[in-house]
């Protein structure tokens, strides 16, 4: 009886052990994660958007003088809004979700470029000065119709 609750004890805390490495191993991968896609402090229901007061209604809300707020949409295989339209001179920070599976938010020519998780929103302020359209492009690999995921980007006058 006793030398058979030492065995399970034992085992209980060779589980644990295994669980604490699978734990840190998961955790450490998850902490480079959101090293590499930069600062992300919202989180966001995928399947939920719908429900979401910030994404909803992909849009581009006007919030100040010359400032805006841009709640943009990746999924297979587009970009919501489209076009994203800003006026020039302005500031626009963009808030990007994904409805269903990792994508990139990558504005060709520009330095715009960023990861875009599902349950996470990625954000980035960006300063536009003259009129111009830019094209969106998908850098992450998301499914067969990958390469023709894009988008429109529109500064106006
Ligand atoms: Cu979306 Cu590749």
């Amino acid at each position: 009886m006793n030398i058979h609750t030492y065995e399970k004890l034992w085992l209980i805390a060779a589980m644990l052990l295994i669980v604490g490495f699978i734990a840190t191993i998961t955790y450490g991968s998850v902490g480079l994660g959101i090293a590499m896609v930069g600062d992300q402090q919202e989180t966001v229901e995928p399947t939920q958007l719908g429900e979401d007061d910030r994404f909803a209604e992909p849009r581009v809300e006007h919030v100040g003088e010359n400032q805006y707020e841009a709640y943009v949409i990746a999924q297979t295989f587009r970009f919501q809004p489209d076009p994203i339209e800003v006026p020039a001179n302005s500031e626009v920070t963009f808030h990007v979700t994904s409805r269903d599976v990792i994508h990139s938010f990558s504005v060709a020519g520009t330095n715009i470029n960023t990861m875009v998780i599902p349950g996470e929103v990625a954000e980035m302020t960006v300063e536009f000065d003259d009129p111009e359209e830019y094209g969106i492009v998908c850098n992450e690999y998301c499914g067969p119709d990958h390469h023709n995921m894009e988008g429109q980007l529109h500064v106006v006058p």
